[in-house]
């Protein structure tokens, strides 16, 4: 139970099986709430796209787990009207796996490829050349009557999702004409996805409620709907249904989330850079191990809002604790660390 618990952050970032995910998911521009610049954006680009009668041009979205990029791909095809095919990188192992849809897309159809940074690079050339040219090389025969024909291919956009922009080659990430990066999202962003999930859940929450969860939320959607439903079980089993400030002081409680949203493993990981490795810097695969973690998780999940909240820097030497993470743990701040990083690196 209390491990179930435990997980509810963390586990929501690795799938995406909960069935009710989808009668929350907006399927409008009106209807995502918050980056207010990315949608005004998009709405112009798409706007555009449609007056010519063209394919939008390629989309590059970037974010952190839970932040909304396989929404914002389904929204883009609503809004378009066009079919959209989705899939993801690992799926795709052979050059046929690819070609396969690349030869099936439609003219102005979306094709979604979720971590996108995992592409195999044999697959990532054929991907440029048809992101580019709207066509695909084809090697028919073997041996030395091997030849390669070109293949031409409907005009279509790709949609690539990441967590890990860095991790995408240059020359892919070049032949994208929109990027948009996703940021976790501000408390009043998540106090109106709150309300509409509320509203679509009909489950009863009152403002003061609203407010503490969207501050436990960790600036992402996915978490506060997550939340929201587990706080609606709480009210009806400890409280009259409603849920209130109390409820939700109560449930974060027994999660193990603090008021920033913060759960213990986040404490865990700051506490094991700080006690084991004098601050830092710690390597990445080093830290996970320590923590008992899988690198994806603390990577994509924990710390880039640890490092939002100002409590861990990246270095090129690895992760380091800043005074912040002292404060928050109650750790005296040994600042001749600092000056030894200061000399040595
Ligand atoms: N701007 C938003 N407004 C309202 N709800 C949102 C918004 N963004 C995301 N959500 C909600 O959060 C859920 C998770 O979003 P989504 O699945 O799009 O995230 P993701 O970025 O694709 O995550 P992952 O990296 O894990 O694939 C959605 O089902 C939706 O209910
Ligand atoms: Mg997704």
């Amino acid at each position: 139970m209390e491990q179930n618990d435990q997980s509810i952050l963390s586990t929501e970032f690795q799938s995406e099986v909960d069935g009710q995910e989808n009668i929350l998911r907006p399927k409008t521009l009106g209807d995502f709430q918050g980056q207010r610049k990315i949608k005004e954006n998009l709405s112009i680009f798409i706007e555009a796209a449609l007056q010519r009668k063209e394919a939008l041009d390629h989309v590059f979205l970037i974010g952190p787990p839970g932040l909304g990029k396989t929404t914002l791909a389904s929204i883009i095809g609503n809004e378009m009207g066009s079919e959209i095919r989705m899939t993801s990188a690992p799926a795709l192992e052979k050059p046929k796996d690819l070609a396969g849809i690349l030869t099936n897309v439609t003219e102005g159809s979306i094709f979604f490829i979720d971590e996108i940074h995992r592409m195999r690079p044999a697959l990532e050339e054929m991907l440029y050349i048809a992101m580019e040219d709207f066509e695909i090389d084809w090697v028919i025969g073997q041996g030395p009557a091997a030849r390669t024909i070109r293949i031409p291919i409907p005009n279509f956009t790709l949609i690539g999702a990441t967590t890990k922009a860095g991790q995408v080659s240059s020359p892919l990430y070049s032949r994208f004409g929109i990027t948009c990066r996703i940021e976790f999202y501000q408390i009043n962003e998540l106090i109106s996805i709150i309300r509409r999930s509320a509203k679509i859940l009909d489950a009863k929450i009152d403002e003061q409620a609203i407010r503490l969860l969207a501050q436990s939320s960790r600036g992402t959607p996915r978490i506060a709907n997550r939340l929201l439903k587990r706080l609606r079980d709480y009210a009806t089993i400890l409280g009259n249904g409603t849920i209130t400030k109390e409820i939700v002081i109560a449930s974060m409680d027994r999660l193990g989330i603090d008021s920033e949203g913060l759960e213990e493993q986040d404490r865990n990981i700051l506490r094991t850079i700080i006690e084991f490795y004098d601050g830092g810097p710690v390597g990445a695969e080093t830290l996970a191990i320590s923590v008992g973690e899988a690198i994806e998780s603390l990577e994509d999940f924990y710390e880039p809002f640890l490092i939002q909240k100002g409590y861990l820097k990246r270095t090129p030497r690895g992760r380091v604790a800043t005074s912040l993470a002292y404060k928050l743990l109650n750790i005296e701040h040994n600042h001749k660390q600092d000056e030894n990083q200061g000399i040595l690196f």
